[in-house]
């Protein structure tokens, strides 16, 4: 049995005080026992939601991670960086990253293995665009940013990391992959995961993102290889937050 794992992105969004209170009122809804939940935090409000969520279930992510370990790189944050400021998760790879900053399937195999160097646990974000699903490449674009990464890392480092799968068209669009389309991506990337280590396969997480919300969350966390979100826009508010992770 996989742990479950549900994680906000607050992308660019909120101001001090209020990523603040956002992170004091989701330690405020936890219970006792609560586990696998976590936030991606804007860089310079991670010291920040640190000081709240630290000693709760609560674990704190990062939206990016240089692929240079230090020097001369302005502007960037080197996964040392992010160790320094308490953070377990980076995530790489995120399609927006991929679209708006050029960040190609290189420089996230390389973001990947930075993160893990410093032993931050990366959540590579893979997925397709409306155009390619529609030319039927769903399956050769998974295969091409994921064994990007198994080339550079090799399969095994995969054991210490998360695929989020959130398909381009279904971000932030209030459009998301019914029930069954995700679950046939999940399977198929676990498959491919299982052909070079099935026991790596059986045992990685592989979250669905993409309008993730409160009411759409339990039939997407029901499906055997969906074993919980990347939650965008829903993450903003606690309680929408909360009530996904409750879903799971
Ligand atoms: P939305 O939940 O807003 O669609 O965003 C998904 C996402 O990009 C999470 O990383």
């Amino acid at each position: 049995m996989r742990q479950s794992l549900v994680m906000g992105n607050w992308k660019m969004n909120g101001s001090r005080s209020e990523s603040q209170a956002l992170a004091q009122a989701i330690v405020d809804g936890l219970n006792a026992g609560d586990q696998g939940i976590a936030v991606c935090v804007p860089f310079v409000y991670l010291s920040d939601v640190r000081g709240i969520i630290e000693s709760t279930p609560v674990a704190l992510g990062a939206q990016n991670v240089a692929d240079q370990e230090k020097g001369a790189f302005t502007g960037e944050i080197s996964a040392a960086m992010l160790k320094d400021c308490g953070c377990t998760y980076a995530l790489v790879g995120h399609s927006e990253r991929r679209t708006c900053y050029g960040d190609t399937d290189q420089s996230v195999a390389a973001r990947f293995c930075q993160a893990q160097k410093q032993g931050i646990v990366p959540v590579l974000c893979i997925g397709e665009t409306l155009e390619e699903r529609e030319q039927d490449k769903t399956f050769a674009v998974i295969d091409e940013q994921l064994n990007a990464v198994i080339d550079m890392a090799g399969i095994e480092a995969l054991a210490n990391s998360v695929i989020a799968y959130e398909p381009v068209w279904a971000i932030g669009t209030g459009k998301t992959a019914t029930d069954e389309q995700a679950q046939e991506v999940h399977k198929y990337i676990r498959g491919l995961i299982a052909e070079k280590n099935q026991d790596i396969a059986d045992k990685i997480q592989i979250l669905y993102g993409g309008s993730v919300k409160p009411d759409n969350a339990k039939a997407l966390f029901a499906m055997p290889d969906i074993d919980g979100g990347l939650i965008g826009g829903a993450s903003l508010d606690a309680e929408s937050f909360l009530s996904i992770y409750r879903s799971v």
